[in-house]
Order: structure tokens, then C-alpha cells, then sequence
């Protein structure tokens, strides 16, 4: 029997971490979007707290609109979001996960976890122009995700530190896909292979620095960096506090590093006095790989 309304909360991801691009993501613990989906006869869309006034509540422009839309199910949406727009944090791609969840969940309609990536991907690909899934596979799976063509693997990693650091500077998807290089020398392929298949072994052996070193990579970090501002400084003051990785969260300007759990606040002091020393106002997550979407009433 389907319910009349459903919460959710829906996880913050991070995608890419440095040699994965497009490929891997893991879902945070925090911060995380509250989520309500009510029965409707039209898609009416509310949006509460952080940033809430900048996302159009018209469903043709709203993911969460978009995605009721390709599901052919009207309903009231209410976001109370907390993860901060355009931050490389996945604040696009919750929505979008998290509204393919709910509709899924509260009709009864028996889509599984690969089909609700499959159309929450869609909803990326209107917003950000590719149908990228490591954002919405993370938030729906939990975890380490390896999502690639129809594949998606995902991986329970337990206490492994992360800290993202959320800098006052907007970078839009959009504009961070179109300034990497349609094609990458053999060189550098081979580079970011060897990292890709480090950081898998890293996150089945819940190993921290494994999965730190293996975020180094080459060209797409390097290009995306010059939109952020302090990006070398902050990287290097939290190797220096203890740090065993830092990389560009998404499409950034997020900064994640790994570490171990003890060491979480102060790499987080570290990162966000390099950025105030470049004048770049900055928040911190302190926070861990996480679980999936969850339902909380
Ligand atoms: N893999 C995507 C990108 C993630 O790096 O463009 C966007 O958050």
C-alpha cells in the first residue's frame, strides 16, 4: 500500500576523489538535505534554508521538479536544505537521489537502486550537461561507490576521516567540465589508473593512507585549481597537519582530505587559516564516509 508522505534524509557526496573522475564517489555523513514528498495532483516545489532563495521553486527548473516529471508522478516537494549550493559537495545531486528515492519508496513502485542512479543521473545531466552519476549513486548506495556504464560497486570503508572544506567561491559544474581537455596523453592515463586501482585496494583494506595517496592525479585537478583560490596553500597546510590526501571535491571548490578521525579538527583549522590568509572565507565538515538515503518518517 502506498503512504501519503515520506521523509527522507539525504547525504552530501563528494565525487571523483582526484583519479576517479566521474567514476567514484563516497556519501558523507554530514551535511545532509531533509527531504518531505507529499501526494499531489500537480509537482509543487518548497525550498528551506541554506541557499534556498537562489534554487527555483518552477519544477520545470528544479531537479526535484525534473525528476518527478521523468518518473510521471506528481508530488509536493519540501527541501530543507543544508548542503551548500554549487560547493562540489553534491548539492544537485541529493535532490535529484533523493526525490527518485522518495517517489520510488512511497508509490510502491519496486525501481531498483541501479534504475532510481539510472534517473537520478538524468537530472544531473539537466542541470550540469553530462549524466554523471557518482554524485546520486553515493547518496543512494552509501559508502565508496565505483559507478561506470551499467556497472555500480559500492564499498563500506569505517572510520576514515574526512574533512571538506567549503570555501566562499562559486564554481558551477557546468563551467568545470568545460575548461578539461577533451583528451589525456597515454602518460597521464596510466598515471591515473595506477591511483584509481590504489584507492579500491585502499577502501577494501580501510586503508588511510592508501586512500589518501591514491587521490593524486593528473590534468583534471591541476586545470580545475586555478578556480580556486588559495587551492595550493590550503592542500599543503593540511599535508603538513597530518592529512594522508587532499583533492577537489566534485567539481570543487570543496576541498576533502583523508586522515584519521583524531586528526579531523585540526587539519580543519589548518585548511581554513590558509584560506582566510588568502582572504577566502571558508567552513568546515568534519566529517566521515557515511550511509545512504534513510528514512526518517
Ligand atoms: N564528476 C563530476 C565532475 C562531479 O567532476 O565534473 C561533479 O560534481
Amino acid at each position: 500500500m502506498s503512504k501519503d508522505h515520506l521523509k527522507i534524509k539525504v547525504p552530501a557526496t563528494s565525487a571523483n576523489l582526484g583519479a576517479g573522475f566521474d567514476v567514484f564517489g563516497i556519501a558523507l555523513e554530514t551535511p545532509y538535505d531533509i527531504i518531505e514528498i507529499e501526494k499531489s495532483e500537480c509537482t509543487k516545489i518548497v525550498m528551506l534554508g541554506r541557499d534556498s532563495r537562489c534554487v527555483p521553486t518552477d519544477p520545470q527548473r528544479n531537479i526535484a521538479g525534473i525528476i518527478a516529471s521523468i518518473m510521471k508522478i506528481p508530488v509536493k516537494i519540501t527541501i530543507h536544505r543544508n548542503i551548500p549550493l554549487s560547493s562540489g559537495l553534491g548539492s544537485s545531486a541529493a535532490p535529484a537521489a533523493g526525490v527518485a528515492f522518495a517517489i520510488n519508496e512511497m508509490f510502491a513502485l519496486g525501481n531498483s537502486r541501479e534504475e532510481l542512479v539510472r534517473i537520478a543521473a538524468q537530472g544531473e545531466k539537466a542541470t550540469s550537461g553530462a549524466a554523471h552519476a557518482d554524485n546520486v549513486a553515493p547518496a543512494i548506495y552509501g559508502g565508496f561507490v565505483i559507478v561506470h556504464q551499467d556497472k555500480i560497486i559500492s564499498l563500506y570503508p569505517e572510520n576514515i576521516g574526512i574533512v571538506a572544506v567549503h570555501p566562499e567561491i562559486i564554481v558551477r559544474t557546468r563551467q568545470a567540465r568545460a575548461i578539461l581537455p577533451k583528451k589525456l596523453s597515454l602518460e597521464d592515463i596510466s598515471f591515473n589508473t595506477g591511483n584509481a586501482a590504489s584507492m579500491v585496494v585502499g577502501m577494501m583494506k580501510n586503508d588511510i593512507r592508501l586512500i589518501g595517496e591514491s587521490m593524486a592525479n593528473r590534468v583534471i585537478e591541476e586545470i580545475r585549481s586555478n578556480l580556486i583560490k588559495g587551492y595550493r596553500e590550503v592542500k599543503q597546510s593540511a599535508i603538513q597537519a597530518g592529512a594522508s590526501g587532499v583533492t577537489i571535491s566534485g567539481s570543487g571548490p570543496t576541498l576533502i582530505a583523508v586522515c584519521r578521525m583524531d586528526e579531523r579538527d585540526k587539519i580543519a583549522i589548518a585548511m581554513m587559516r590558509a584560506f582566510s590568509e588568502k582572504q577566502v572565507k571558508s567552513e568546515a565538515f568534519i566529517t566521515t564516509i557515511g550511509k545512504g538515503i534513510s528514512v526518517i518518517g
